[in-house]
């Protein structure tokens, strides 16, 4: 008889489905990663077909299975990691989105948010949930979507709807529509689920127009969800055993577990995080206080700044602008040339997120002259990934009141030295790289793993972190107060 030891992750972002299999050792033995389309319909939207997102799950899950030839029964349990916010709608009894998903870059629910900051209820979500109004987080734009659906809205009243983020509508369709469940971190996402309580708010709910039952069942992190049911090329049974959204399962991947350590993701957007552990931070410099993971009654909490376009800007110079073939050839095109030449790129390309929280903001480059190249507006791309991050770093070392000691860099553009070096050189700390890059997909394995009880602590995980990198600072310089200030001009005409 097959012993069921591996661990198989789900890591569904924004611009694609990654899978990994991996062994009680923590060795990756396939992985495979599929990319599917994205919708923009109107300046400033951005959705996803939620049977495209599924599909694109299926095929990296066929193709890490075919990869490693080992059988399916091997798999003890599944982990789930996700983009956040995105949000659907569908139909209980056949499972029928009604609408595309409204991916969390979205920003047509910002005339909602400013209304509703304007009627002065920003406070009260801020104190409760941590967050603050912006188009980025999912309550709005389920609303959005029972509003222009018609009929949605009596249907959701009515109790014929479900409604979740991608973790919710994953598990959904994995189990065959018998669960219907998130978890906190997930949950602390959507300005309905409150820091310090265990259940969603109703004050919120009614605040934000979005109906009470079209919500999921929110369990810890670590929970049994649900059992394959029905899904191509998985035998039905296997439990989904571990969740958490990306970024918190990447700091949990990262292992940080102690408060005061921190990661940064670059992915489609770059997204850092500190662990503050068991009590949320107010931020007083424009931060997030989230939820980081569940696991049974213990909860932890995290600071978190998010910049939204980051290896989005390399796909857009690739995609939008024919800069380079492969997205890989950034950094060479960019270290061709010593500096920016006075070039100032603001990825404002989808709003621009914290500490700014300005969403009409868009895209800006600046400082060009005949002599700029291709070269000089591509390093000037990187530089401002690292310069959001930066100011991102600042205010959280200004909200805990100490500087930062290092940070923890994953996500695939952290294969970017140049970007990594510019990075420790902004911030002025030291950057640590680890070997395994896919710390998200790696957070989901462990909180699988926890849960179906393949590890029984988090010491193996602290264990297989290993340095690949590590990007030591520059001294401060005069170029690099001319870039920062340069920045700042250019951030504020964005
Ligand atoms: O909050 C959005 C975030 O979860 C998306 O992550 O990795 O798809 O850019 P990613």
């Amino acid at each position: 008889m097959t012993t069921a030891d591996l661990i198989l992750a789900i890591d569904q972002g924004t611009t694609g489905s990654t899978c990994l299999l991996v062994d009680p050792q923590l060795r990756v033995l396939a992985r495979a990663t599929r990319e599917f389309p994205q919708h923009f319909p109107q300046p400033g939207w951005v959705e996803h077909d939620p049977d495209e997102l599924y599909a694109s799950v299926l095929a990296a899950v066929a193709e890490v299975l075919s990869r490693s030839g080992v059988a399916p029964g091997r798999i003890a349990a599944i982990g789930i990691t996700n983009q956040r916010e995105t949000s659907l709608v569908w139909d209980r009894r056949d499972g029928r989105p009604l609408h595309r998903a409204l991916v969390w870059q979205d920003r047509r629910t910002a005339d909602t948010c400013e209304s509703l900051r304007a009627a002065g209820h920003e406070d009260l979500i801020r104190a409760r949930t941590g967050l603050l109004l912006d188009p980025y987080f999912a309550a709005t734009k389920l609303a959005w979507v029972l509003d222009h659906v018609p009929g949605a809205r009596a249907r959701a009243e009515a109790g014929e709807l479900a409604a979740g983020t991608v973790d919710t509508y994953l598990v959904w369709r994995l189990t065959a529509g018998a669960a219907h469940v998130s978890e906190p971190s997930n949950a602390s996402r959507t300005l309905l689920w409150p820091l310090h309580s265990g259940g969603w708010d109703d004050e919120l709910c009614a605040l934000l127009r979005v109906p009470r039952a079209i919500l999921p069942q929110v369990l810890a992190c670590t929970a049994r969800f649900g059992e394959t049911r029905g899904v191509p090329g998985l035998p039905d049974g296997i439990p989904i055993h571990g969740i958490a959204g990306d970024q918190q399962s990447a700091l949990f991947g990262q292992a940080c577990f102690n408060p005061g350590e921190a990661k940064c993701t670059y992915g489609t957007g770059a997204f850092a995080m500190l662990n503050t552990g068991d009590a949320p931070v107010a931020s007083r410099h424009g931060l997030l206080t989230t939820i980081g993971w569940q696991i049974g009654e213990r909860t932890t909490y995290c600071l978190e700044g998010s910049a939204f376009m980051a290896g989005a800007v390399v796909q857009w110079l690739r995609d939008g602008l024919g800069f380079v073939v492969k997205a890989s050839e950034i950094e060479a095109l960019a270290a061709s040339v010593p500096d920016s030449g006075g070039v100032v790129l603001v990825p404002a390309h989808a709003g621009l997120g914290a500490p700014y929280w300005r969403p009409h903001a868009r895209g800006l480059i600046s400082g060009i002259t005949r002599g700029t190249t291709r070269a000089h507006i591509a390093r000037a791309a990187l530089e401002g990934i690292a310069l959001q991050i930066a100011d991102l770093l600042r205010a959280m070392s200004a909200d805990i009141g100490a500087p930062l000691k290092a940070l923890k860099v994953d996500g695939g553009a952290a294969a970017n030295d140049l970007l990594m070096q510019l990075q420790a050189d902004l911030l002025g700390v030291p950057i640590a790289r680890p070997t395994m890059l896919e710390a998200t997909a790696l957070g989901a394995v462990f909180l699988a793993g926890l849960g179906v009880g393949v590890w029984s602590d988090t010491t193996a995980l602290a264990a297989a972190w290993q340095q690949d990198r590590a990007f030591t600072p520059s001294p401060p310089s005069t170029a690099l107060a001319t870039l920062r200030s340069n920045w700042e001009r250019a951030v504020a005409l964005a």
